[in-house]
Parts: structure tokens; C-alpha cells; sequence
């Protein structure tokens, strides 16, 4: 599960998808199941203002990696502050078994659950004029420790812009939905990244005007 493969996700997803299919309209989409259109890109930047004038950080959380990596290239490139969001009780192996509906994050997804995190707000958070906020999807949707994240800080006066990485599905309505459990904040379209698309990453960052 450490090193979730496209291949084998898609295996898993397979089956997923047969029930999401059974879900109702309005049921956030791509719950499993992967999106062979994906990434979806989008235009981040490109009609809108630049995201912040002041400091930038580079809020992540990366349960096996893909995302630290993304985040780093952020990072290097922008020369921003990084915070890597982490839960208290760190995520096992078996603890990531989206196979299994009893394992930790299966149990979190079904009472959709807030995973506690080691430290909620970043040192010098209000400092910060902009965030870029990282974060694996689960699911379709960002993973719980971002959700955590999101409705345990204060936005109000910040711009957000989300990424995320994915085996195959895109970015979907995650970031909207992290922008709703915040309740405040300049929340802008985010962009999914395949693990390890750190030029991408750049380029990216480049068009945000930060
Ligand atoms: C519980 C769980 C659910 C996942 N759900 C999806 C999904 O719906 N779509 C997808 O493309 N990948 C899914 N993945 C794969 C991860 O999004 C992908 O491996 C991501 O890059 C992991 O980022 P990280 O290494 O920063 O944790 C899932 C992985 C886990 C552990």
C-alpha cells in the first residue's frame, strides 16, 4: 500500500466503482473510482488576479510521499515556507487498505471523520498572505487529514489554492468542498498532479502570479 501503484489502484477501484455507481446524483463523483480523462487542468491564474502579494507557505499532507514530493518542487521553486500536515497517530500500511472498509481510513470515510492532526496551525500562520494547500485524494476527495486542516484554521484574509495527487483521478470538487469546511478565504481552482511531476509542479506555481 506504501507505494500505491497506478496499476494496482485501478485494480481496487474496479470494484469500488460498481458501488459508487450505485450513489446518488449529487454524491461528490469519482468516489473510487479513477477518471481516465484525468488530470482535469485547470486555468488557475490565468483570468484571475495573483493569488497574494505578501508570504507564501506550503501547507501539505502526504500519507506515502507523492505529495511531499510536489510539494517540495513548490517549495524550491517558489522559495516558499513548507508545514507538512501531520496526524498524531501516524498512518500504518494497514492502515491505508482502501480494500478494506474496517481499516483506519476505511472507518474514517464511512463516519467521515476528522483524523486528529500532531499540530493543527503552522507556526506564523498569520504571516502567511497565501497557502498552497496539498493533499492526496481519497476517494475522490481530499484526504481526511486536509479536511482536519481545513475546518481547524483560520482562511479569513488568505489566498488558497489547492493541489493534490492522485493515482488517476482528478482534483474534482475536493478543493470547493475543503473551501466550504473552511468557511472563509480567497479559495482558488487547484490542479492535480501525477506523483513525481515536479516541472509540472513548477510551471504551474509560475502561472499563479505569486
Ligand atoms: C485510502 C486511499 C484512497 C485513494 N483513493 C484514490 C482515488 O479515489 N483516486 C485516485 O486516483 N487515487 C486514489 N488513491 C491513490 C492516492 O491518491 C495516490 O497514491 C496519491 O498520490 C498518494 O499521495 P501521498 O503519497 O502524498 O499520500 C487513494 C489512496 C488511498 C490510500
Amino acid at each position: 500500500m506504501a507505494n500505491l501503484t497506478r496499476r494496482n489502484f485501478l485494480a481496487v477501484a474496479a470494484a469500488a466503482a460498481a458501488m459508487t455507481l450505485a450513489g446518488c446524483a449529487g454524491e461528490p463523483e469519482a468516489e473510487g473510482a479513477p477518471q481516465k480523462d484525468a488530470p482535469q487542468g485547470n486555468e488557475a491564474g490565468a483570468d484571475a488576479a495573483p493569488a497574494g502579494a505578501g508570504a507564501t507557505l506550503v501547507a501539505y499532507f502526504s500519507a506515502t510521499g507523492n505529495t511531499a514530493g510536489i510539494a517540495q518542487a513548490l517549495v524550491d521553486h517558489l522559495g516558499a515556507d513548507a508545514f507538512r500536515i501531520e496526524v498524531a497517530e501516524p498512518y500504518t500500511d494497514d492502515d491505508l487498505d482502501y480494500n478494506d472498509g474496517g481499516s483506519r481510513v476505511g472507518v474514517e470515510r464511512a463516519e467521515d471523520g476528522r483524523p486528529e492532526l500532531a499540530q493543527v496551525t503552522p507556526d506564523g500562520w498569520g504571516d502567511y498572505d497565501t497557502v498552497l494547500l496539498g493533499y492526496p485524494i481519497w476517494w475522490g476527495d481530499a484526504a481526511g487529514p486536509a479536511k482536519t486542516f481545513a475546518e481547524g484554521n483560520d482562511f479569513d484574509g488568505k489566498t488558497v489554492v489547492p493541489f493534490c495527487t492522485s493515482a488517476s483521478s482528478g482534483i474534482g470538487r475536493s478543493g470547493e468542498r475543503l473551501a466550504e469546511l473552511a468557511g472563509a478565504g480567497d479559495w482558488r481552482e487547484g490542479e492535480r498532479f501525477s506523483a513525481g511531476a515536479a516541472d509540472e509542479a513548477a510551471n504551474w506555481a509560475d502561472g499563479l502570479g505569486l
